[in-house]
């Protein structure tokens, strides 16, 4: 057979010329390397060429193949670069920007943080004690009598986890951050002055004012001669760095199971009558404490205080219902 292998190449750069799409570059491949194409046209007749034609006619049609096939495949590849390039949109930069917005902590986090920054600034280091609590901590180490009606199902929430890492102890959701009190202070020598802030749980029906989980935190010094007015001046400081230099404190007398004597703390803003308002309550550790925490008597007296950190946020901000805290509502929390 007689083909004009310069002539069919030059038709084939050609006829690539008019190719404009994945389409005609597939029509263009069948046309020539196709089973029925050209090329399997030219290998047939090739079995059948005597032998002097077979060396040239192979090796024509052998560089006409590869011709061919470069020419497919640069094709392809421009066809997708302009497939690309064309799906890229122009930028407009006088269009305005896209502002994300930002998280940032919630009211809680930011008066435990305020509160525990005021007292970092006077020595205090914060710690943390466990929410699962034994009744031990929770009220034994705490003086509490074993018929105090705290210890109750109504006031208390049980946890069903008696078994032997906690000694069969019946363990609980502390009801308040006191227990963390005598952990401490088995775990470290005096002198001391530790906060810790927590979550603490009451089983209280859920109202404008209370709630089954709420924060607390409570402070704890021990040393040599810690007296009652080291806790009221320590306090006095606090609280008028928390407010304002404005407002007046007095001290209530109280009862604390495990401080003695025990006071309520109240602040005004006016100093009337009816003006006083119950912010914590505090007292000077009592010796059954220090007892239960294994230190010798007499030898270290402290002070200790504990406070609602909602109620001190609602205080602070004016905020009415305390479930406003839980109910993550942003219009609500954007505010603070
Ligand atoms: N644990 C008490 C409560 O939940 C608060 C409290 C009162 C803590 C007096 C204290 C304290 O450390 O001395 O009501």
């Amino acid at each position: 057979m007689n083909w004009d292998f310069d002539q069919i190449t030059q038709k084939a750069e050609e006829e690539l010329r008019a190719v404009a799409s994945d389409k005609d570059l597939e029509a263009f491949r069948i046309k020539y390397l196709g089973r029925k194409g050209l090329l399997a046209d030219m290998y047939a007749a090739l079995a059948t060429a005597s032998k002097e034609e077979k060396p040239a006619l192979g090796k024509n049609i052998n560089i006409l193949k590869t011709r061919i096939t470069g020419l497919i495949d640069g094709e392809r590849d421009q066809i997708k670069k302009t497939k690309k390039a064309s799906s890229i949109k122009e930028l407009d930069v006088t269009l305005p920007g896209v502002s994300r917005s930002t998280g940032h902590k919630h009211l809680i986090t930011q008066t435990i943080e305020e509160i525990c920054d005021i007292f970092e600034k006077m020595g205090f280091s914060v710690q943390e004690g466990p929410e699962i609590e034994s009744e031990f901590y929770n009220f034994d180490a705490l003086n509490i009598p074993k018929d105090h009606p705290s210890r109750d199902g109504f006031d208390t929430f049980y946890v069903d986890m008696k078994n032997k890492t906690n000694a069969g102890q019946n363990m609980l959701l502390r009801s308040q951050t006191s227990p963390a009190q005598v952990r401490i202070m088995q775990k470290y020598k005096p002198p001391m002055a530790v906060l810790v802030p927590g979550k603490v749980f009451r089983p209280d029906a859920v109202d404008a004012s209370h709630s089954f989980m709420f924060h607390q935190i409570e402070g704890l010094v021990v040393d040599k001669n810690i007296k009652f007015s080291d806790l009221k001046g320590l306090l006095e400081v606090f609280l008028k760095r928390l407010f304002s230099d404005d407002i007046k404190m007095r001290f209530r007398p109280h009862f604390f199971p495990f401080t003695e004597p025990s006071a309520e703390v109240d602040i005004s803003w006016k100093g009337g009558k009816k003006d006083w308002l119950e912010i914590m309550g505090c007292g000077m550790v009592h010796p059954n404490v220090f007892k239960a925490a294994g230190y010798k008597d007499g030898e270290y007296t402290g002070l200790a205080f504990g406070l609602g950190v909602e109620r001190i946020a609602m205080c602070k901000y004016g905020i009415k219902d305390i479930r406003t805290f839980y109910e993550n509502d942003v219009r609500f929390l954007r505010q603070f």
